[in-house]
C-alpha cells in the first residue's frame, strides 16, 4: 500500500498542519510505503520570492523530519525533483472539464484573499491530481480543506481510465474527524494566511505570547465556562490525555478558574509535547548534510516510480 501526501512550503508549519496532516501522515508510515513531498511547484502560485521559497522548503523538510518522519521507512522529497509530474499535469489538463475546476473552493478562497488569478492557480488541482496519480497512491492523509481536491483527483483519474483504459488507481483520502479543523488563536480555522497560527517550533516567548492572546469571551473568573465553545479547551484537548482533558472540562464547568490560568496550562502542555521534537530538530541541524541526503534519496525512489507510471501513461495516450 502506498501512502502519499504533500505540503506547500508557503510558510512556517503550525499546529493545524501538525494535527491535520503531519501527525496522521507520520503514523501511517507504519502501514505501508510512505511518499511525502514538499510541494514547491504549488507554492509558486502564491510565493514569488526565490530566497523565501528555498528557505521555507528546507525548513519544512527539517520540521517534518523533527516531528518523526522516518526517511528509512518512507521517502521525503521535493516535488520539483520529479519534474515528470508537470508532464502528467498537462496530460490530465486535457481531460479536465473547465466546470470542475471552476467549482474549486480553494481557488475561490484564494482569489478572495487577493492571490493573483493565474492559470497556475486555476490548474492547482490538476497538478495535485498528477502528484497523487503519478505514484499509484492508495491513501492520501490530509486535512478537511483538501477533500475537494482529492475528489477532483478521483474524477480526473476516472476520466483518463474511461478515455484510455485502466491507467490509474483511484486514491482514498484519509481525513481524521477529531482533527479535521484545528482552530487558530482567533477561533477560526488555523491558517498561515489568517495570521492566527501557533507554530510548531516557534520560540518560547513568541509561542507563549500567541497562546496568551487566544480570543475568549468575557465570562468572569468565578463563573462556570462552556468548554465546548472554548478555543483554549479545544486546543488543549489535542495535546492532553483523556483524563487531563476531562479534568479541565470539569474545571471549566465548575467556575473559579480564569481563562488566563487555562491558557498557561495549555502553554505548558504544548511546550512539553514538542520538547522531544525540538531536541531532534537540533540534532538534525547539527548534521549539515543530513537533509540533503534524505531529499536526494527520496527523490531517487520517487523518480523510479514516476518513470514507470509515466511510461504507462505515455503509451496509453499515444505519445
Ligand atoms: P495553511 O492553511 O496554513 O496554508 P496548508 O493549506 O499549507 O495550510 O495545509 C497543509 C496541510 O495541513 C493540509 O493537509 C491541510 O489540510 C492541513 N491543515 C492546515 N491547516 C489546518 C487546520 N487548521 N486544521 C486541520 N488541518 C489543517
Ligand atoms: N494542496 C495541498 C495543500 O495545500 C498540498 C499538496 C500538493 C498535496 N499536492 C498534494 C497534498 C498531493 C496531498 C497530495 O495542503
Amino acid at each position: 500500500m502506498r501512502i502519499l501526501s504533500g505540503i506547500q512550503p508557503s510558510g512556517v508549519l503550525h499546529i493545524g498542519n501538525y494535527f491535520g496532516m503531519m501527525r496522521p501522515a507520520i503514523a501511517l508510515q507504519a502501514e505501508g510505503e510512505a511518499f511525502y513531498f514538499i510541494a514547491d511547484y504549488h507554492a509558486l502560485t502564491s510565493l514569488r520570492d526565490p530566497k523565501a521559497l528555498r528557505e521555507n522548503s528546507r525548513r519544512v523538510a527539517l520540521d517534518f523530519l523533527a516531528c518523526g518522519l522516518d526517511p528509512e521507512r518512507g521517502a521525503l522529497f521535493m516535488q520539483s525533483d520529479v519534474p515528470q509530474v508537470t508532464e502528467l499535469a498537462w496530460i490530465l489538463s486535457t481531460v479536465a472539464p473547465m466546470g470542475l475546476l471552476e467549482r474549486s473552493h480553494s481557488y475561490k478562497d484564494k482569489l478572495a484573499r487577493g492571490v493573483p488569478a493565474s492559470a497556475g492557480l486555476f490548474n492547482y488541482p490538476v497538478l495535485m491530481a498528477a502528484d497523487v496519480l503519478i505514484y499509484d497512491s492508495d491513501i492520501v492523509p490530509v486535512g478537511k480543506d483538501q477533500k475537494q481536491h482529492l475528489e477532483m483527483t478521483r474524477d480526473l483519474a476516472g476520466k483518463m481510465n474511461e478515455a484510455f483504459g485502466e491507467i490509474f488507481k483511484l486514491p482514498e483520502p484519509r481525513i481524521h474527524a477529531a482533527t479535521e479543523v484545528v482552530p487558530g488563536i482567533d477561533g477560526q480555522k488555523m491558517s498561515k494566511s489568517y495570521g492566527n497560527t501557533i507554530d510548531i517550533f516557534g520560540d518560547e516567548k513568541e509561542t507563549r505570547r500567541r497562546v496568551m492572546s487566544i480570543v475568549t469571551d468575557s465570562t468572569p473568573m468565578e463563573a462556570p465556562k462552556d468548554p465546548s465553545t472554548s478555543t483554549i479547551f479545544q486546543l488543549y484537548s489535542l495535546f492532553a490525555s483523556k483524563n487531563e482533558t476531562e479534568e479541565m472540562r470539569e474545571r471549566f464547568q465548575k467556575g473559579g478558574t480564569g481563562y488566563g490560568d487555562f491558557k498557561k496550562e495549555f502553554f505548558e502542555k504544548l511546550w512539553e509535547f514538542f520538547a522531544p521534537m525540538r531536541k531532534r530538530r537540533g540534532e538534525i541541524l547539527a548534521d549539515k548534510s543530513y537533509i540533503d541526503n534524505v531529499l536526494a534519496h527520496g527523490a531517487k525512489r520517487a523518480n523510479a516510480v514516476a518513470d514507470q507510471v509515466m511510461k504507462r501513461v505515455r503509451s496509453a495516450v499515444g505519445l
